[in-house]
Formats: C-alpha cells, sequence, structure tokens
C-alpha cells in the first residue's frame, strides 16, 4: 500500500429516528442562529422540514431558512448564502437535502468567514485554510455521493463554465444525521442515480494503482456487491429500510476516505462528467452511467488484471476456457447490464443533452486524471462523449 494519514472529523449517527434524538443536542453546542439550508421543496412535501423546524423552535433555537439550492449548485448562490449568514450572525448551517444542498453548504462555511476572493483562493486551486470554517451539520435526505462525511464540495461557476470539487478536510461536517426513512420518498430515477453514483466512486478507486494486495481493494469489493444487491431491491420496494440503510451507508463508506487510504484514485469518468454538468446542468449520477462504461472500454487492457479480479469478484463471472480480455470484457458488460436494469440512460440524449452541445469544447475543459490506468487524450474524450450521444 501507499503511505498514508487518516483522519475525519465528522461525527456520524445513523439509523431511523436518529435526527429526533440527537440533532437538538448537537445544534445547540453552536451559538448564534440555525441557517436551515434547503433544496427546491422535497422537504417541504415530505414532512421532514417540519420534523426539523419543530425540533429546532421546541429547543429554542432561532432559525432562519436558506432555500433553493439547486441540484449542481452554483457559485452565485454560495455567494447568496454565505451574504445571508453573515447578515444573521448564523452560528451552525444545518444542510437539509443530498450532495447538492451538503456541497453547497460547505462552500458557504468557507466563504461566510473568509474575506478574500473564495472562488480565486479555494476552487480554482487548492488553497491551505488556515482558518475555521462555519460549523456545518448535515440531515442526509438522499444518498450518493458520500458528502455527508468528507469535507468535498462541487460547485459550478456558471459564468466560466466550470464545475470542480475539492476535498478540504476543514470542510468536513461536524456532525451527519443519517435516517434511511428519509430517504424513502426519493423517486426511482434519482435512486438509480445516486446508486450508480456511488458505485462509481468505488470503481474511481479501485481502478488505480497500487494493484497489489491491499486492504482497499479488498472493501471496495464488498461495498461493489452490496450496491450491486441493495440498489434494485430498494428500487423495487422504495420502503426497504434494510435496502435503503445498506445504500445510504454505502455511499458513505465510499467517500469518506476510508478505501482511498493506499491508494492512487483516478476519478477521470467524473472529471468528464463535471464538465458535461458545466455546460449541461445533467444529473450527476445519469452523466457517469452513460460515460463510464465506453470509459472502461478504452483503458481495461492497461488494467486488465484489476478488470479481470472485478468481473470474477463483483459480478461472479467465470474464468473457465477464457482469455483475460474476454473476462475483463465480460465485467464491463455486465456492468452495462446492471445500468440498464437499474432504468438509467446510457446515450447522453437520454439526459437532456441538446443535439448542438459543443462536445469538442467540453471534451478539451476536461482535465486528465493522472492516476488513470491509460490517460485519456482530449480527443478520446471527444470520441466517448460522441459516439454515446
Ligand atoms: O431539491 P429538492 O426538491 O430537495 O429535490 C432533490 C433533488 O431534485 C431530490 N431529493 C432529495 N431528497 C429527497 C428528494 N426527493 C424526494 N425525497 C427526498 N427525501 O433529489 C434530487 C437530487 O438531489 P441532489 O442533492 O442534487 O443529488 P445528489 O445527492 O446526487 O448530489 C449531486 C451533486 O453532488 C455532487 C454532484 O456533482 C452534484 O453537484 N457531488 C458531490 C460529491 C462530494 N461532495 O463528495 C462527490 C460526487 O462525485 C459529486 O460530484
Ligand atoms: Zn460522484
Amino acid at each position: 500500500m501507499d503511505n498514508f494519514i487518516f483522519e475525519n472529523r465528522t461525527k456520524v449517527y445513523f439509523g431511523k429516528g436518529c435526527v429526533r434524538e440527537f440533532l437538538v443536542c448537537e445544534a445547540k453546542k453552536y451559538g448564534g442562529k440555525v441557517m436551515l439550508a434547503y433544496g427546491g421543496g422535497s422537504v417541504k412535501k415530505n414532512g421532514i422540514y417540519d420534523e426539523i423546524i419543530s425540533l429546532l423552535r421546541d429547543a429554542d433555537l432561532e432559525t432562519v431558512d436558506f432555500p433553493g439550492i439547486m441540484a449542481n449548485p452554483t457559485y452565485e448562490k454560495v455567494l447568496e448564502g454565505a451574504r445571508l449568514a453573515r447578515e444573521e450572525n448564523v452560528g451552525l448551517i444545518l444542510g437539509v437535502g443530498g450532495g447538492s444542498v451538503m456541497d453547497c453548504c460547505k462552500a458557504i462555511s468557507l466563504a461566510a468567514v473568509y474575506d478574500g476572493d473564495i472562488w480565486k483562493d479555494y476552487w480554482a486551486r487548492n488553497g491551505v485554510i488556515g482558518f475555521e470554517p462555519l460549523p456545518l451539520g448535515v440531515v442526509v435526505t438522499v444518498t450518493g455521493t458520500g458528502s455527508e462525511m468528507n469535507g468535498g464540495a462541487v460547485i459550478t461557476n456558471e459564468a466560466l463554465k466550470v464545475k470542480t470539487g475539492r476535498d478540504y478536510p476543514a470542510c468536513n461536517p461536524r456532525f451527519a444525521l443519517l435516517d434511511p426513512t428519509y430517504t424513502f420518498t426519493v423517486p426511482a430515477l434519482q435512486t438509480a442515480a445516486g446508486g450508480f453514483d456511488t458505485l462509481s466512486h468505488i470503481m474511481e478507486i479501485y481502478f488505480s494503482k497500487p494493484d497489489e494486495d491491499n486492504v482497499s481493494d479488498d472493501i471496495a469489493e464488498a461495498l461493489m456487491r452490496g450496491v450491486i444487491k441493495n440498489l434494485p431491491a430498494a428500487l423495487k420496494d422504495p420502503e426497504d429500510y434494510t435496502a435503503r440503510s445498506n445504500l445510504m451507508w454505502l455511499a458513505t463508506m465510499a467517500e469518506n476516505r476510508v478505501i482511498k487510504l493506499g491508494k492512487r484514485t483516478d476519478f477521470q469518468a467524473h472529471q468528464i462528467e463535471h464538465q458535461l454538468g458545466a455546460y449541461t446542468d445533467c444529473n450527476h449520477g445519469c452523466g457517469l452511467a452513460v460515460i463510464t462504461p465506453p470509459y472502461y472500454r478504452r483503458i481495461y487492457e492497461a488494467g486488465i488484471c484489476k478488470f479481470v479480479r472485478f468481473a470474477t469478484n463483483v459480478w461472479g463471472i467465470s474464468t473457465v476456457g477464457k482469455n483475460s480480455a474476454q473476462v475483463a470484457r465480460e465485467g464491463i458488460d455486465a456492468l452495462e447490464k446492471f445500468i440498464r436494469d437499474i432504468g438509467l440512460p446510457s446515450r447522453l440524449r437520454d439526459i437532456g443533452v441538446a443535439e448542438d452541445a459543443p462536445l469538442d469544447e467540453i471534451a478539451q475543459s476536461c482535465n486528465i486524471s493522472p492516476g488513470s490506468y491509460k490517460q485519456l487524450t482530449h480527443e478520446e474524450i471527444a470520441e466517448i462523449l460522441k459516439s454515446n450521444y
């Protein structure tokens, strides 16, 4: 394994009823108002907002609302939230939602206490955070990104057409409340997209060096099998507590840095999806579902042993009478079939990308991952996008 240092400061409360039981004692630790940040309104429809607001009010905690955080949160929205947090002298930001809400809140927690140009100093490049961001707690209502237990935030700068992410340990939420029943109302397409995002995170880490026997790859295989088993079960019965709770913790485990330990990691498919999202505002998990199989078909020969391991240990594919390349390809075929079975699209046209979208320009704007088994050229990325339109 490669050398590593591990730290994760987020305190996680997991399970049915955990918000009712633990939110107030956490929220009371911080002075000032609680800024309640959420998305486009799902939490108002399903009762989560009412439950949280009454818990906070019953505990005499003052709140200020910050609604309307959109999927693929924008830098403009971050600045709006930072202004409100300053004006209202907020002591705690409470993000209630999925990756978009949590990421936006992390970025707000920095911008609210930083006087310089936050885009230039922290999002355009990795800065060194020598100050404490505003405290952040999260209540997860849709699973997938794992943002609840890391310092990562992915923000879209619409003016620059850049969607970029940084993982700053200082931005880890102070606490995360994970009640699987809160995800019962997530629609099928978003359940599938979030579940595939989790699977993608695990694959992006697994398909990278080192390839010698290591704990992280072994855990990654177990997590991938978990997604493959539990995602169809949650789609079949959205109120299947076992499936929803497993998906919730799988998403967290995929992105809480544990399986990254000793690994270089790839994240090339994510780099492509992020730029596709910057130009088209497509759904993150759906974008990954389109990009990932053709990306793996281009690189598998350079990481053949790992792709064979993936086929056999994750998908149960037999190696008898087959050469390595055949087995590896069957693993990618199985992944593609899984994507179809869970109802995710496999073409850009099916995820709202317009026919005249500037695919060459999007490809040129993508970062090239140093951790990939085979580094793509921008032209190859353009081919992936065009041939899967
Ligand atoms: O906005 P509302 O009305 O709340 O609806 C949301 C949204 O439309 C809905 N939803 C959330 N909880 C619900 C619900 N609907 C019904 N019942 C509930 N309980 O779900 C929709 C999607 O929410 P969103 O937060 O956008 O999804 P996701 O969690 O997939 O987050 C996507 C964002 O996270 C970034 C992505 O790029 C994208 O911007 N990522 C963040 C990462 C990180 N911080 O570590 C890593 C990822 O790779 C990813 O890039
Ligand atoms: Zn992702």
